[in-house]
């Protein structure tokens, strides 16, 4: 059973989801986290930011993995995922850089370099906290549709919806990379604790349907959190603006 919470407005969802990061902040300061990127989770990590700053979360002792980057952006590249946190987080927050990972998505042997990183997020006990953002298509990370899933961290094809979604950030839709490495399915699931967080009118089909599904479907990925037991989805008023509750 997936919980559903629903604010009025974007900033609601985005401090209700940080303030879930800064209550498990408190139970464990040294939590290990999974964060997202792309244009849902920009007003939670200002949240985040801004408790950092303020003395109200202290993010000095947490580990934060990328959730997924594109493949072959330098972390420096202010187009990568790394980058993206580095802005809109690690800057503030005062995580320790050497207690933020990402895939070396360089790496000569990109396969090997995934058992690497899903080995270092096994090292670290698993996620405390995963938080998720969700693609229109039902990919959470970048586990697109598709028959079959990878449980580990894998090297994953963006489907053209994905590329056309995300071709907002970048000059030119043939700038967005066609590949990435992604958590697995299994990956996610083993987090203790998972919260998924979505926004606007664009986002209400795909809600729905979560709300509404009932089985397993590799084609909507986003339907494997059924199988976790501690799954928040935090949406907007208008993200849940086709659901009857
Ligand atoms: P978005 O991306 O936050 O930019 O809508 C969500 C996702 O693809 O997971």
């Amino acid at each position: 059973m997936l919980n559903f919470i629903i604010t009025e407005t974007y900033t609601e969802m985005s401090m209700l989801a940080a303030k879930r990061v800064a209550a498990a902040l408190i139970n464990k300061p040294d939590l290990v986290m999974a964060i997202p990127t792309g244009g849902t989770p920009v007003g939670m990590l200002a949240e985040m930011s801004r408790m950092a700053k303020n003395g109200d979360a202290d993010f000095t002792k947490t580990f934060a993995f990328n959730i997924d980057e594109y493949i072959p952006l330098r972390n420096t590249d202010p187009q990568s995922y790394y980058y993206f946190l580095q802005q809109h987080l690690y800057q503030y927050a005062n995580i320790p850089a050497e207690n933020t990972f990402v895939p070396d998505v360089l790496a000569a042997n990109l396969t090997a370099e995934c058992a690497r990183y899903e080995q270092t997020i096994v090292d670290h006990g698993d996620f405390d906290m995963t938080i998720l953002g969700i693609g229109h298509d039902g990919h959470i990370g970048f586990n697109e549709p598709h028959a079959t899933h990878s449980p580990v961290c894998h090297v994953i094809n963006l489907n053209v919806d994905t590329i056309e979604a995300n071709a907002r950030f970048f000059a030119r839709q043939e700038d967005v990379p066609q590949q990435a490495i992604t958590l697995g399915m299994g990956t996610i699931l083993r987090s203790k604790e998972i919260v998924l967080i979505a926004n606007g009118k664009s986002k209400s089909s795909v809600i729905k349907q979560l709300h509404d599904c009932t089985r397993i479907d590799p084609q909507f990925p986003a339907s494997f959190l059924l199988m976790h037991p501690n799954v928040t989805v935090i949406c907007d008023r208008e993200a849940a603006s086709q659901l009857h509750i």
